[in-house]
């Protein structure tokens, strides 16, 4: 495994790649790894030649008031995990290398960006949009792996390598849960031992949303407001969002029918996370 710190030397490794006809499978995220990234390093493994996992807290996707400076960085530690998932190099860019002074160019997808997380983080997708372009164009990857986690994140990057002819397959991987079923996430080391508890009602409401629709019913509202009650019984926890949309659009249904994604994001004490699933042929 190589750990490659900036991008002209990237480039290098990728024009020889190109050249010996491996394919490239490209897993980006902000390390701190968990079993959540490393699924999608075996996933990548699985059907590439060579698996790039990039390592970048990118700042421009966080917001002047959230957690870009204390956001968990373990290099080290991402190194031996990376490695024994299968990874064979890890790209971890400077601030500086990826965002020169003056740097000027962004990519945006619009109207899927607008609701969910997109609502209550401005400029958020904007931020990760362009750090994914970024890292496409110097990997140039043949596959790039997402998590299921970051749902609407999941869609927009799909939509953006679309619209932009990008040539780039795009592959959603399941969402991994810890044992009680929280969604794993780096920010999950940020909440104490009462938090942790708590936080399962995120997964919890989820749940209660899939119960009621097993049982036929069909009224986004009806379902919000049962997640809105689990939500506000948990003294910590205060949502954000919760909504219930298509999977294509990521428009809100009054009625569910087909596809839907139940999305939510809560605040457990400062710590914002979220969660989300997937309900098919409804009818
Ligand atoms: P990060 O939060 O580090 O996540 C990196 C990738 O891992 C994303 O595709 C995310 O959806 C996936 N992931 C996170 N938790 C997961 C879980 N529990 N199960 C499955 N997959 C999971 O998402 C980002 O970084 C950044 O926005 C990034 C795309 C790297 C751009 O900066």
């Amino acid at each position: 495994m190589k750990v490659v710190d900036t991008i002209p030397r990237m480039s290098t490794l990728v024009k020889i790649f190109k050249k010996e006809g491996k394919s490239i499978g490209l897993v980006p995220t902000m390390g701190y790894l968990h079993e959540g990234h490393l699924s999608l390093v075996r996933a990548a493994s699985k059907h590439t030649d060579v698996v790039v996992m990039s390592i970048f807290v990118n700042p421009i996707q966080f917001g002047p008031k959230e957690d870009f400076e204390k956001y968990p960085r373990d290099l080290k530690r991402d190194e031996e995990l990376a490695t024994s998932a299968g990874a064979d190099i890890i790209f971890s860019p400077s601030v500086n290398n990826m965002y020169p002074a003056g740097y000027s160019t962004y990519v945006n997808v619009e109207t899927l960006t607008s609701g969910l997380c997109g609502a209550s983080r401005p400029g958020h997708f904007k931020g990760v949009t362009t750090v994914v372009a970024k890292l496409f164009e110097i990997v140039r990857p043949d596959i790039s792996y997402f998590g299921q986690k970051d749902a609407q994140q999941a869609i927009v990057i799909k939509k953006m390598a679309e619209d932009l002819n990008m040539g780039i397959e795009i592959k959603i991987m399941p969402t991994i849960r810890e044992k009680d079923g929280l969604a794993m996430s780096s920010r999950n080391i940020y909440l104490s031992e009462d938090e942790r508890k708590d936080a399962l009602v995120l997964h919890g409401s989820l749940m209660k949303a899939e119960e009621m629709i097993k049982s036929g019913e069909r009224e986004s509202r009806k379902i919000i407001r049962a997640i809105e009650g689990m939500i506000k019984s948990v003294p910590s926890a205060r949502l954000d969002y919760a909504s219930i949309v298509d999977t294509v659009n990521l428009k809100e249904a009054k009625v569910l029918s087909g596809e839907m994604l139940i999305a939510l994001a809560v605040f457990i004490g400062k710590t914002r996370l979220i969660d989300n699933t997937i309900v098919k042929g409804l009818k």
